[in-house]
């Protein structure tokens, strides 16, 4: 129960931050934009749980992972059309000069959320959750660094 109250909390703050944000954008970009909002959101459900503040609960940690996965990989570059940098995104034209790193750190960001969500479906002890997790958060960070402003 408390962990979903948390859950719930952490949802409609992102949610509000995620209007503001959005504001403006359109087609491919907004919808890159949502799919990223919602990678940010199960990263803020999942990190409590890495830094002990709520309970590892691995029935949501794969729930948070399978969205992960499901909004990477091909999934997430078929919405980077090129030259697709206008405002509001924060793309950078740096992925089309080296769109091969690009998608690999995309497809990175799946596989490391399969990673994560086979430990949590296996009920896998809570070092191997954060260790998985930390790769996760990793490949965001690299992505970021590169490719966002
Ligand atoms: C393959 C590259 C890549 C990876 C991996 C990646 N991101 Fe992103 N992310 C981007 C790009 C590019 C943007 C900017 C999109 C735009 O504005 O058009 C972005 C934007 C965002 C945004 C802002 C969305 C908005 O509302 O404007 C959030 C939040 C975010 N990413 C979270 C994450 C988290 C959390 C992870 C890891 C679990 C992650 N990202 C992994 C490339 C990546």
């Amino acid at each position: 129960m408390k962990v979903l109250a948390g859950a719930v909390v952490a949802l409609s703050m992102v949610a509000s931050i995620a209007a503001i944000a959005h504001e403006g954008a359109t087609g491919v970009i907004k919808e890159r934009m949502d799919g990223m909002e919602a990678i940010g959101q199960q990263i803020k459900i999942m990190v409590p749980m890495m830094k002990g503040t709520l309970p590892y609960d691995p029935e949501q940690v794969a729930k948070s992972a399978a969205i992960i996965e499901s909004h990477s990989g091909e999934t997430f570059t078929a919405l980077f059309p090129e030259g697709s940098d206008e405002k509001p995104s924060e793309a950078l034209s740096d992925i089309w000069d080296d769109w091969s790193k690009f998608t690999a750190l995309a497809n990175e960001l799946n596989s490391k959320a399969t990673d994560l969500k086979t430990v949590a479906e296996n009920n896998g002890p809570e070092d191997d959750f954060k260790a998985a997790l930390g790769q996760v958060m990793r490949t965001c960070k690299s992505c970021h660094s590169d490719f966002k402003e």
